[in-house]
């Protein structure tokens, strides 16, 4: 079986963008300014426009920008900091990393999103903030997230890596908390050639801090007045990203046709994506949940189809975590969660009948198994 259905395709899409890119890149060669190049500037207001925010802060990556926006709130070491543990990595990681304390959550059975229910237990007076991930594409219900925050005065950084575009009720991710946090990561929705990330707010004072936290605290030339970080956004990455935000709107709409697609062919009884009410999803990641998932994974791979387990291990329960000296809660939904989901191919560029083969072979194989 030659076929081959990459989860993503990359490669795809250089070729499709190739006219635009190549003069991009090579006017950042002719300016000879690698570092906080004029595109860099040009990114920022893109993004402010499109999102309809007043500021975003280029920076290096999605986790410096959990990082830096910890740091610009004042979280100290010792703050507890409430997350998901049905996330990336880097969401609970760059917690700890400040020395602060990852206190988890459990997340939604249908969603797989932070079950906003169990965030008010986890409250102690050591509480500082809330970090939701607007995660696989959709925002977490931000309103009893705010209402819990105003309650015991906390902060709200949402990582919006994965949700770039997404709405809730008309809202933009990442512009309902203090800060949003972005990761231009190749593989996401408005992806760099690198790594590149940002943070959204539309707070001037706390804009002016992440600035200064993402360039060595630097006011001007060689005066520093905060401890930061080297982590300013590469200007060719900038100059990509000023090509692709272009078609970011039609890419996300692609993306939810194709969700709409795998539903048609797919058999009724699998636990497809299912959005939360008020939710304009952008499907960074079309989900589902299944049993006997890794034969399934083996079986698809065969086939010649690309899948990812998003996520395997939920953090609470990571090697690098379980050790911290943390509040240890239960998490059984994300648990069980962690052992049944599967990320299907999802691109703009898919083809109705990549979508159609793909769920033919999946019916195939849960006729095999029921
Ligand atoms: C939810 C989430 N948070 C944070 C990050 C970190 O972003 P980066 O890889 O750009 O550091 C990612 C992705 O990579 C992510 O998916």
């Amino acid at each position: 079986m030659s076929r081959k259905i990459p989860l993503i395709d990359l490669k795809k899409e250089f070729e499709v963008l190739r006219s635009e890119l190549i003069p991009a890149i090579d006017a950042v060669f002719s300016s000879g300014q690698y570092i906080l190049g004029s595109q860099v500037d040009e990114l920022n207001g893109k993004v402010q426009s499109l999102l309809g925010v007043q500021h975003h802060i280029a920076c290096g990556n999605g986790t410096d920008a959990l990082i830096i926006a910890l740091k610009a709130l004042g979280v100290q070491p010792g703050d507890e900091v409430i997350t998901t543990p049905f996330t990336f990595v880097a969401t609970a990681e760059t917690i700890a990393f400040i020395g602060a304390i990852p206190v988890f959550s459990d997340i939604n059975p249908q969603t797989c999103l932070m079950d906003t229910e169990t965030i008010e237990s986890r409250v102690t007076r050591k509480t500082k903030a809330i970090i939701p991930v607007h995660l696989f594409g959709q925002m977490v219900p931000m309103e009893p997230i705010m209402a819990i925050a105003k309650k015991y005065e906390l902060k709200v950084i949402e990582d919006t890596a994965q949700a770039f575009g997404a709405t809730q009720n008309g809202r933009v991710a990442g512009t309902i908390g203090d800060i949003g946090t972005i990761s231009y990561f190749p593989t996401k929705n408005l992806g760099a050639y690198g790594d590149a990330g940002g943070m959204i707010t539309n707070n001037e004072s706390l804009a002016k801090t992440c600035s200064l936290l993402a360039n060595h605290g630097q006011t001007h030339k060689y005066e520093h007045h905060l401890i930061g970080l080297n982590s300013r956004m590469d200007t060719f990455q900038a100059a990509i990203l000023n090509v692709k935000i272009k078609y970011l709107t039609k890419w996300n709409a692609q993306r939810a046709e194709n969700a709409e697609l795998y539903k048609k062919y797919l058999d009724p009884d699998i636990e497809t994506p299912v959005t939360a009410p008020g939710n304009n999803h952008i499907y960074h990641q079309y989900t589902i949940k299944i049993d006997h998932r890794d034969e399934l994974q083996s079986f698809l791979k065969e086939k010649g189809i690309g899948t990812a387990v998003h996520y395997p291990i939920p953090l609470n329960e990571q090697p690098a975590i379980v050790t911290l000296n943390i509040p240890k809660f239960p998490t059984p939904v994300a648990s069980q969660t962690a052992k049944r989901v599967l990320s299907l191919p999802m691109n703009p560029y898919l083809l109705e009948n990549d979508i159609r083969y793909v769920a033919e072979q999946i019916n195939t194989f849960v006729k095999h198994h029921s």
